[in-house]
């Protein structure tokens, strides 16, 4: 297994088919621009059910794992690798509930889904999941390095 960067805390953040095919891709992605995380990986990307499984692999023994398999897999996701100080808990929070009807308003859920299962965006839960999903969905050189450039007229 690859690592991305040791260093620096980063998130995994997947708009799920039913995000991409209601138009809400630069919506999504807006969000996080907006609060100032670094954007170090992105692409659109049709998923294997190898693929899904394995990334959720701690709840294979749930009743709606395979209906979340189907999901997963029923057309592209945008992948994105999101990084900064406090990315994990932060990008959760933007992100909202599980269940959207339990999101609160100004969430990303709780603006645009109300399914728990057609919930438009996935979010690591712990810095260490951060980095096995970014290797998981992300071959070695997806990712650039760069620092986003800041006019420092305020210091
Ligand atoms: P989970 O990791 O519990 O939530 P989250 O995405 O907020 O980290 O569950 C993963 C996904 O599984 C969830 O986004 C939607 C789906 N799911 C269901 O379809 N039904 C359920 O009852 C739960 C808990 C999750």
């Amino acid at each position: 297994i690859w690592h991305s960067n040791m260093e620096v805390e980063q998130s995994y953040i997947m708009i799920k088919p039913d995000g991409v095919q209601r138009g809400l891709v630069g919506e999504i992605i807006s969000r996080f621009e907006k609060k100032g995380f670094l954007l170090k990986g992105l692409k659109l990307f049709q998923c294997s059910k190898d693929l899904a499984q394995e990334h959720y692999k701690d709840l294979k023994d749930k009743p709606f794992f395979p209906t979340l398999i189907e999901y997963i897999t029923s057309g592209p996701v945008v992948c994105m690798a999101w990084e900064g100080d406090g990315v994990v808990a932060s990008a959760r929070k933007l992100i909202g509930a599980t269940n959207p009807l339990q999101a609160e308003p100004g969430t990303i859920r709780g603006d645009l889904a109300v399914q728990t299962g057609r919930n438009v965006v996935h979010g690591s839960d712990s810095p260490d999941n951060g980095k096995r999903e970014i290797a998981l969905w992300f071959k070695e050189g997806e990712l650039c390095q760069w620092e986003s450039v800041q006019t420092p007229w305020l210091v």
